[in-house]
């Protein structure tokens, strides 16, 4: 239901790095994932956005880190709020800026946080005050993974499209440090690289069968606070999301993705308790808890490949900014 008081609104919303991780569709319409993520949304990186309803538009504009958007963002764009009108029951375009503090469309989670920010300024500017839950299905249908990040801390997203808190940023003290690979745009994009995985690869039903195992793994090591399971869980999705991928053809690794794995398995047999994990996107993301931190940290910088590390901690939920 809409009310009065809404046309313009601020979100802010951060990326999320999936532990137990998303890849395919089920066949029906709606953005549904087949199998279920858990996630953990990350400080330190975030994504601001404005919308503002305006009657005077006879179409939606949109500008992405200062500059007008081009083509296929500005459509994406288009869906959801088509999607925010149609549930608040409003014909008004809108005008929305967007802006990343980190690389765009890299494989560092931007539209994560960008359909998250996106639909969550969206809904509030059309004057609808939904909660997380409700905020996330919008999000969800234009990228699946930017439902989990209208939650803080560590959140789920299960195979009916449902999102959820499954547990707060402070569960653990953990760190993950985002090493950078290269500064290029990712070279496939998720919902394609996950098309030709279903079409192509021999490995996709393996991995639709695998994934609820190793997402429970992922949860109950969580809940637990056993971060050594809560690692091998985490590497055992992300190695059989890549090998199902590229059996496909679909590879996101480059030279320093190999690189950056390679000094993380030297690290656990140094005794340092540090684990990887990569999405649609050559980056690796080390899981490390406070005690082992800096020599992770320190270690990662030299890594032949690794452009930068970008430190994060578990973050806050998306939140409206007042204007
Ligand atoms: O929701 P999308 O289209 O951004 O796809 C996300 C895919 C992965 O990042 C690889 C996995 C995940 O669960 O976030």
């Amino acid at each position: 239901m809409s009310s009065p008081g809404g046309k313009t609104a601020r979100a802010v919303a951060h990326p999320n790095i999936a532990l137990a991780k998303y890849w395919g569709k089920k066949a029906a319409p709606g953005n549904v994932p087949a199998v279920p993520s858990l996630s953990v949304t990350l400080a330190g990186m975030c994504t601001t956005t404005e919308v503002s309803f305006d009657d005077a538009l006879a179409s939606d504009a949109f500008t992405l880190n200062g500059a007008p958007a081009a083509a296929a963002p500005l459509a994406r764009t288009t869906e959801l709020l088509d999607r925010v009108r149609a549930l608040a029951g409003i014909r008004t375009r809108a005008r929305v800026h967007s802006a990343n503090d980190f690389p765009t469309a890299s494989g560092l989670a931007s539209s994560a946080s960008g359909f998250a920010a996106l639909a969550l300024a969206a809904t509030r500017a059309a004057g609808l005050d939904l909660a997380p839950s409700q905020v996330a299905r919008v999000a969800r249908q234009s990228s699946a993974s930017a439902a989990r990040s209208l939650f803080g801390g560590f959140a789920e997203l299960d195979t009916e499209g449902e999102t959820r808190a499954v547990a707060p940023a402070a569960q653990l003290d953990l760190h993950v440090l985002v090493c950078v690979t290269s500064e290029l745009e990712k070279a496939v994009a998720s919902t394609s690289g996950m098309l030709e995985t279903a079409k192509k690869s021999p490995y996709y039903a393996s991995w639709l069968d695998a994934a609820p195992r190793i997402f429970a793994d992922v949860k109950a090591a969580l809940l637990a606070r056993d971060f050594e399971r809560l690692g091998e869980a985490t590497e055992a999705s992300a190695f059989a999301m890549h090998a199902s991928a590229m059996a496909a053809g679909i590879v996101y690794f480059n030279a320093g993705t190999l690189a950056a794995l390679e000094a993380v398995r030297e690290l656990r047999k140094g005794g340092a308790l540090a684990y990887a994990t990569m999405d649609a996107g050559p980056h690796v993301k080390v899981l490390v808890l406070g005690g082992d931190r800096e020599r992770v940290l320190e270690r990662m910088q030299k890594v032949e490949g690794v452009l930068r590390v970008l430190e994060t901690r578990p973050g806050n939920a998306a939140s409206v900014e007042a204007s």
